[in-house]
């Protein structure tokens, strides 16, 4: 599908009011992506666990206006988080309107209230804008279903992706589970730069319900946003390489997936996380978002990793925070290891325990 596919061709049912309810996943990437074209077109393709408890649910209200109440060409909407009004939020998401008028110029038709809560703490450092741009996406395309009947359900999710992407580009990999890849791979069919596809091929069984534990080194805001981050990758004197190192190590994934070979797993997870920190401390100003703790875990699963040989590896955000990947199967002795000796290097001993999930759901 092309990006004009997405622009609404045929004439609109009306509809005077309704209310929807979508909620949505965050996404942790094992390829990262990082660094961007013009309209959020990814650098590099990338593919991500979608997670099952971090969540986003957000509702949607719409009432038409009556001509007398459009005041110019401008969007008309109320944002409440956790059922607070919040002002400072509406910018970012006026913004993402601006981005998405164009694929649905109805939007400006009606007066919105948004409601949205997460069921992960707000001031965790773990990102919100996947499971929150991806879940006011889906709530965008419920009322784009509800005026265009017809349009088909492979048409609505990847437009949803697509709009989501618009928000925040990790967000286009919330919409589905369990795996997503998003942007051209030669090697995976239907990858597109525009959304976030299923990852179809063959997947071992050791990757059923992989377990993702989130341990929170750092509450703070980043100090650095992932935007400006991406910025930096233009004219870094690394880009290049890193991004066909991307390509590369999403076709050793495919193999590895299928094979289930955990030990290639754990080494091209570890190398995409520290590589992705990599070019943040070599950017052009450079800076750093681990925190001392956030290499005291790394450490300690390097340890444990040996001594046991069980296959625990860690991965990480644009952040301090350390997400603890291991298979179901050794749950118990992995979850042990992280209760005894990985908790003390969190925030008030905080984590939130995860897994892989199926992508988003209407409520
Ligand atoms: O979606 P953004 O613009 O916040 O970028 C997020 C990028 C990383 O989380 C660091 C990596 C990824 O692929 O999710």
């Amino acid at each position: 599908m092309q990006e004009q596919d997405f622009i609404p061709q045929s004439k609109r049912d009306t509809i005077d009011n309704g209310k929807v309810t979508w909620q949505s996943p965050s996404n942790i990437a094992l390829v990262k992506y990082w660094g961007k074209k013009e309209n959020q077109i990814p650098a590099n393709p990338s593919i991500s666990f979608t997670l099952n408890n971090c969540r986003t649910v957000t509702s949607l209200e719409f009432t038409l206006r009556k001509d007398s109440e459009k005041k110019g060409d401008v969007f008309d909407f109320d944002f409440y988080f956790e059922g607070q009004k919040k002002e400072d939020f509406k910018p970012k998401i006026y913004t993402f309107f601006e981005r998405i008028d164009k694929y649905c110029p109805y939007l400006k038709e009606y007066h919105l209230i948004i409601n949205s809560e997460n069921t992960f703490p707000h001031s965790s450092g773990i990102a919100s804008s996947a499971s929150g741009m991806s879940a006011l996406a889906l709530c965008v395309m419920s009322l784009e279903k509800q005026l265009s009947p017809s349009i088909s359900e492979d048409y609505f999710y990847k437009k949803a992706s697509f709009l989501a992407r618009l928000g925040s580009g990790s967000a286009c990999r919330s919409v589905k589970g369990k795996l997503v890849v998003w942007g051209d791979h030669v090697n995976i069919a239907e990858s597109s730069n525009l959304y976030g596809v299923e990852y179809s091929n063959e997947v071992h069984e050791v990757f059923e319900n992989y377990q993702d534990t989130i341990l929170l080194v750092d509450k703070g805001e980043k100090k650095v946003s992932s935007s400006v981050g991406h910025n930096l990758m233009h004219n870094h004197p690394f880009a290049e390489e890193r991004f066909k190192q991307a390509h590369k190590n999403l076709d050793a994934l495919k193999d590895i997936f299928n094979t289930g070979d955990l030990n290639n797993f754990i080494e091209i997870v570890e190398s995409e996380a520290l590589t992705l920190h990599a070019m943040m401390m070599s950017s052009n100003p450079y800076f750093i978002l681990m925190k001392p703790n956030t290499l005291e875990i790394i450490n300690a699963i390097w340890a444990f990793r040996e001594a046991t040989g069980l296959p625990v590896c860690f991965t990480l955000d644009a952040g301090a925070n350390v997400h603890v990947l291991y298979p179901e199967k050794n749950k118990k002795e992995i979850f042990q290891f992280i209760e005894d000796k990985l908790l003390v290097y969190c925030e008030k001993n905080q984590f939130i325990s995860d897994s892989v999930g199926l992508g988003s759901k209407k409520l």
